[in-house]
């Protein structure tokens, strides 16, 4: 039968049990943390915080492997700046470790011939001990490496090296699933920007309509308290709200005169092709209902929109969100039939079809968003610079601040409000021209 070791023998080579459960508790913690869905950067920074804790050591980083430069790169690190901590695979304990997918644990890194001293030079550190532990993913590959340095107490012993066995196994499965995550999501993206070209590409007049109005849509989201994945799937549906106008023929997209019935129920249809075309994508779960709210947007809330004369809850709530930024952004542009709005007349439309056209919680948001906010979607396109000085002017108002203010008499003005109507209309404006060119040189072109 084995005999335990006795207490007395267990004390030297164990922490106290106190410091144990700590261990324990802290392990628990950073399971439930890898668990967790999160941006990888915010997940790095968790992984070397906690590990460092668990290790009692000074500092961590977390080094990814960077195969085709064959290049360590340090994404999070305590103390550094970790722009500077790249080197390459053959380089220092980290890079052995990751190039012979070895356990490296060393004792005085001086005396190591494979210490790489440039990073305390450029950091102005003094390592010591020295914990390095390859992190694999499921093919057994390795993706990079876990280092930890400076053991509070002595340096890092054979209990340290299994601690950080199970840590780098488990961060390197969260790991891996974020950089999974993050690479479709740029695959999504670029295929949704396709997508959104395609549309610009028929009718120039309208290009960056789909972007602008989820800038827009955002803003009033942004004011509606509408965060994370509800947030995504408001800018997925506002980005291909007008995907249908590829099932519209082009003669009709962009007619300069105007439309007769037939022409206009044709136009109408686009929300259908919409719905249509996106319900054969296969969406993740938390964004199944882009077809519906993207196909929604010309829907009213008095029952007098299309496709479906919805009538108020009965429209998805992120759908009236992207009605109103599609009408702002329509108005405040030239289109075939008609030049852009002056910006008084375009907001007080805004407000006046509250209730009628749009949901009035949607017209209070927007009237809420700083005008600083807006002037930027607004003036988007145009060469001129916002300078940040009047940037901060606008940021003093509020979008229906702003309205209230060109509604004043010109002789009750303050200088600022006169000074803040002079520059908001000539980034305004020098937008419209910009358009007015735009639609000449088209015109010159049909
Ligand atoms: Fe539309
Ligand atoms: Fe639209």
């Amino acid at each position: 039968m084995n005999k335990k070791p006795p207490l007395s023998k267990s004390k030297e080579n164990y922490p106290s049990l106190q410091k144990w459960k700590n261990k324990l508790f802290l392990m628990l913690r950073y399971s439930r943390q890898m668990n967790a869905s999160m941006p990888i950067e915010k997940l790095l920074e968790i992984l070397a915080k906690e590990t460092k804790e668990i290790l009692d050591a000074d500092r961590c980083s977390v080094l990814l492997l960077d195969s085709e430069k064959k290049q360590l790169e340090g994404k999070i690190a305590h103390g550094i700046n970790v722009d500077e901590l790249f080197f390459p695979i053959d380089k220092g304990l980290a890079g052995f470790s990751a190039k012979t997918g070895k356990i490296i644990n060393v004792k005085d890194a001086y005396k190591d011939k494979r210490f790489n001293r440039e990073i305390d030079k450029k950091t102005n550190y003094k390592t010591k001990s020295v914990l390095c532990f390859p992190m694999k993913n499921h093919q057994e590959e390795v993706i990079g490496v876990f280092q930890a340095l400076n053991k509070k107490e002595g340096h890092f012993n054979k209990k340290d090296e299994e601690l950080l066995r199970i840590l780098s196994s488990q961060a390197a499965s969260a790991i891996e699933n974020a950089q999974l995550y993050k690479e479709l999501k740029k695959s999504f993206e670029s295929f949704i920007n396709t997508l959104v070209a395609t549309i610009d590409a028929r009718d120039p007049m309208t290009a960056g309509h789909s972007h602008k109005v989820t800038e827009y849509s955002v803003l009033i989201g942004k004011q509606l308290g509408i965060s994370g994945k509800e947030m995504q799937l408001l800018e997925y549906a506002a980005i291909l709200h007008d995907l249908g106008k590829i099932g519209v023929r082009e003669a009709i997209l962009t007619k300069r005169d105007s439309l007769t019935d037939e022409e206009y129920k044709q136009i109408k249809e686009h929300v259908i092709f919409t719905r249509n075309i996106l319900n054969r994508i296969y969406f993740q779960k938390h964004l199944r209902e882009i077809p519906l709210i993207a196909g929604s947007h010309h829907e009213r809330i008095d029952g007098k929109g299309y496709p479906n004369a919805l009538k108020g809850n009965a429209i998805h709530k992120l759908a009236k969100i992207i009605t109103l930024a599609d009408v702002f952004d329509s108005i405040t542009n030239t289109r075939h039939y008609r030049t852009p709005m002056p910006i008084e007349k375009a907001l007080t439309i805004i407000k006046t079809e509250s209730n009628s056209h749009f949901e009035p919680q949607c017209v209070k948001a927007f009237m809420d968003i700083s005008l600083d906010g807006l002037i930027s979607v607004l003036s988007k396109d145009i060469i001129v610079k916002l300078k940040q000085q009047e940037l901060k002017l606008f940021s003093d108002y509020t979008v229906g601040g702003f309205l209230k203010t060109i509604g004043k008499k010109y002789v009750k003005l303050s200088n600022k409000e006169k000074k803040v109507i002079e520059r908001f209309n000539f980034y305004y404006l020098k937008g419209k021209e910009k358009d007015a060119e735009n639609h000449k040189r088209n015109q010159r072109k049909n």
